[in-house]
């Protein structure tokens, strides 16, 4: 497989089966700077040599999982209402929040992540039990997520944002039926994790993950202070022409609204579409 020049200097990112089981047995700790906040070799007091793949792209040691949330799982099982009783929270859902709310506060721009009766920064969303979450651990700690949902879920944060009728019109202007199209959001990497193509690898996840559960468009609200939506265009995603921008209080951030034609990747894209059909597991729980 041919990885793309961009992320990958150092060449073919599909590890060898031999060398991922070594990942499993040895607690590799120390990649230098990208990931500062694990211990160090040193302070650990033992070195462990890694395997030269693995000192190319720290990216191979990623995990890669899918989640439901506990309504979307519900509804695949068959059931059609929520449940009377609260719906717990799963602790991969508290750690996703967590992980969401410390780069979503960004050190105090945006407050409102952080949790006053808690002390934690945290972003809790009814939509989360609606959806999938595509996670990416390293060593057991959460890196990089995304989320995603059919259209129509309830607690839709696009349908918050443009309401049921443009978002029809949208769908409608696409050629599309609502049930072929996808929102997707919260697009998050861990900053001591970022600028080293974790973001491109989330984005070609969800894009391997819906194009192959049948949807044919993605869609999405980004970010522009950080050019997020500059970033999403270079890997695919198109400017949906015609829906003006909107100011978002809880961003901090004018928001653009961007469609991902899932039968069209662009040719960025597709080294990481193939690498990530290989890699996604469906969590069980
Ligand atoms: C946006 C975000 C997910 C990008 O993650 P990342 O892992 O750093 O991105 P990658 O390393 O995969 O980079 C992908 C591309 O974006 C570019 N990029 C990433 N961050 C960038 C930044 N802050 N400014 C300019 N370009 C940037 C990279 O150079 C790369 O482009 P290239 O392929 O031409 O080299 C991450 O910065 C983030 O979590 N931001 C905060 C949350 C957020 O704003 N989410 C988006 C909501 S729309």
């Amino acid at each position: 497989m041919t990885a793309p020049a961009v992320h990958n200097p150092g060449g073919d990112r599909s590890a060898p089966a031999e060398a991922l089981v070594y990942t499993t047995l040895v607690p590799v700790i120390s990649l230098g700077g990208h990931f500062g906040k694990l211990p160090s070799t040193a302070a650990a007091g033992r070195f462990v040599p890694l395997p030269p793949i693995f000192l190319n792209d720290p990216r191979n040691m990623l995990d890669w999982t899918v989640h439901a949330g506990p309504m979307r799982r519900r509804q695949a099982e068959g059931a059609e209402r929520a449940p009377a009783e609260p719906i717990e929270v799963p602790r991969w859902l508290d750690e996703v929040r967590a992980m969401r709310g410390r780069v979503l506060h960004a050190g105090g721009r945006r407050p409102q992540f952080f949790d006053a009766a808690t002390q934690r920064c945290y972003d809790t969303q009814p939509h989360d039990l609606q959806a999938w979450h595509i996670v990416a651990r390293l060593n057991g700690q959460i890196v990089g997520c995304v989320r995603c949902a059919p259209l129509g879920t309830s607690d839709s944060p696009l349908a918050a944002i443009l309401g049921h009728e443009q978002l029809n019109q949208i769908v409608a202007s696409l050629g599309a039926t609502p049930e072929q199209c996808s929102e997707v959001s919260r697009w998050t990497v861990d900053p001591e994790c970022g600028m080293i193509g974790l973001g491109y690898d989330l984005i070609a996840a969800v894009w391997a993950f819906l194009a192959d559960s049948g949807f044919r468009f993605g869609l999405a609200a980004a970010g522009t202070a950080g050019k997020q939506d500059r970033i999403l265009h270079q890997l695919g995603l198109r400017y949906l022409e015609g829906v003006e921008d909107r100011w978002s209080a809880t961003f901090d951030d004018t928001l653009r609204f961007m469609y991902a034609p899932f039968e069209q990747p662009v040719e960025k894209l597709e080294p990481g579409l193939a690498d990530m059909r290989q890699r996604l597991r469906q969590a069980s729980d």
